[in-house]
């Protein structure tokens, strides 16, 4: 299992939105994990944009952050589910249900990662 990068605090130039990691720690077409204030998030980057989501196969919750990217999509390591990274709809078995998506910001070189929609602090 890879380590996971650690968050710092949110910013104020982004409301609800908290540093996950620098925008160089994910290379295109890669993804790594981050927790982001006790929530396991798999950050990947894949055609120049960068996509958060819950770091957690729903087929058996294993870490996704340790899958492969391309295309858009995210592959679970295990039993080969594929997701598509901008949405988190499950595209391939064995996994039905789609993954939690985050809203994501790049500023300054950082991501920012969005936990909860409707957090304004
Ligand atoms: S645990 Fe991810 S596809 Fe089975």
């Amino acid at each position: 299992m890879s380590p996971a990068i650690p968050s710092g605090p949110s910013t104020d130039s982004l409301p609800g939105y908290v540093r996950a990691c620098a925008l160089t720690d994910v290379p295109d077409e890669a993804v790594v994990g981050v927790d982001v204030e006790g929530t396991a998030v798999a950050v990947a980057r894949t055609g120049g944009r960068v996509h958060a989501v819950a770091d957690s196969c729903t087929h058996e919750q294993v870490p996704l952050s340790e899958g492969e990217v391309y295309d858009g999509m995210l592959e679970c390591w295990l039993h080969g589910a594929c997701f598509r990274l901008s949405t988190g709809e499950a595209l391939e078995l064995p996994a039905t249900t789609a993954l939690t998506v985050y809203e994501t910001a790049v500023v300054d070189g950082d991501v920012y990662v969005r936990l909860d929609p409707g957090a304004s602090t």
